[in-house]
């Protein structure tokens, strides 16, 4: 129905640095996936909607922020499925037509209930929502950015699809949920985890609450120093990388996850911090449609 392009690509990347330092990269294109259901939000969605429909609920309900990848792809699936869908976006200042990505949501057939951010803290916090009224009676819920068991299930398949020996991988983390993911599948590789977040140090507690087996805390590195200002900021010289990143490096990667993860990868490189022979995969989790958001926000 999704019409998805799984197991995603991935593509060995050719750069001078590399040859330099003798590493070979592969890039994990969940980038690919979809258009708009792309990168980790697929995978976190995935299970959660597959439970929804087999349960026999009626509707979705799901919360995010105005411009959140993970709303424009949870609208996306509303398009294209029989459930009904609804979110509710923090700021009620907010209308269907405030941006590009909330008019799209509504044109594809999400609900969008506008709230304020105090009790966005409140709503999305609550568990049982068939307390809420009649209206909610039948509803099943995602969390923010589809952080639960679910959604962590579903990050797990990104590991299983590499079908390559290799022994660091990157990835971005926001709520650390893909993260979590991609750490319960992997075998003795290292995970480096690059927080898009100021303050990200709760994200090494966060990812390794979702393990079982606990010898994985020696698996997994958080890199804390590439957030360039904290959660949404962008930099002049993140834009200039992200800009680079096309030519130099045949990779269109989005402003608030990715191209921190990548600068931060790219630096480690330039310091030769990898042994010879190395082999490195980069997870490119997405989030291209809010590139548009930034673009417009930073011509204001
Ligand atoms: C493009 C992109 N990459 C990475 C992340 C971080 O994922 P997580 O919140 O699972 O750590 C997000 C947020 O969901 C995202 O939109």
């Amino acid at each position: 129905m999704f019409n998805l392009k799984l197991p995603s690509a991935l593509q060995k990347v050719d750069h001078p640095l590399l040859r330099k330092v003798d590493c070979e990269l592969w890039v994990k294109r969940d980038d690919l996936i979809h258009p708009e259901i792309s990168g980790n939000k697929w995978r976190k969605l995935a299970l959660n909607i597959k439970e929804a429909e087999q349960k026999g609920f009626s509707k979705v309900l799901t919360f995010g922020g105005a411009y959140s990848n993970h709303i424009a792809a949870t609208a996306a699936i509303a398009g294209i499925s029989n459930l009904e869908f609804h979110a509710m976006i923090r700021g009620e200042e907010l209308n269907p037509n405030s941006n590009y990505c909330l008019q799209k949501a509504n044109e594809q057939g999400l609900n969008l209930h506008f709230i304020s951010r105090s009790d966005y803290a409140e709503l999305k916090s609550i568990k049982d929502w068939s307390r809420m009224g009649e209206e909610w009676k039948d509803t099943y819920i995602i969390p923010e950015g589809g952080g639960n068991e679910l959604g962590v299930r579903g990050c797990e398949e990104i590991y299983n699809e590499i079908e390559l020996a290799f022994d660091h991988l990157y990835c971005a983390a926001g709520t650390g949920t893909t993260a979590a993911g991609i750490l319960r599948s992997l075998k003795g590789e290292k995970l480096h985890i690059v927080s898009a977040l100021k303050g990200g140090g709760f994200l090494k507690e966060e990812i390794l609450k979702w393990q079982t087996k606990k010898e994985k805390k020696h698996q997994i590195e958080l890199i804390e120093d590439y957030h360039f200002g904290g959660f949404g900021k962008v930099t002049e010289e993140l834009v200039d990388f992200q800009e680079s990143c096309k030519t130099e490096w045949g990779l269109e990667l989005d402003y608030l996850y990715t191209s921190k993860a990548f600068f931060a990868l790219v630096e480690l490189l330039k310091k030769e911090h990898f042994p010879a022979k190395s082999r490195i995969v980069f997870y490119h989790s997405g989030g291209l449609q809010g590139n548009r958001g930034i673009r417009e926000h930073k011509s204001q």
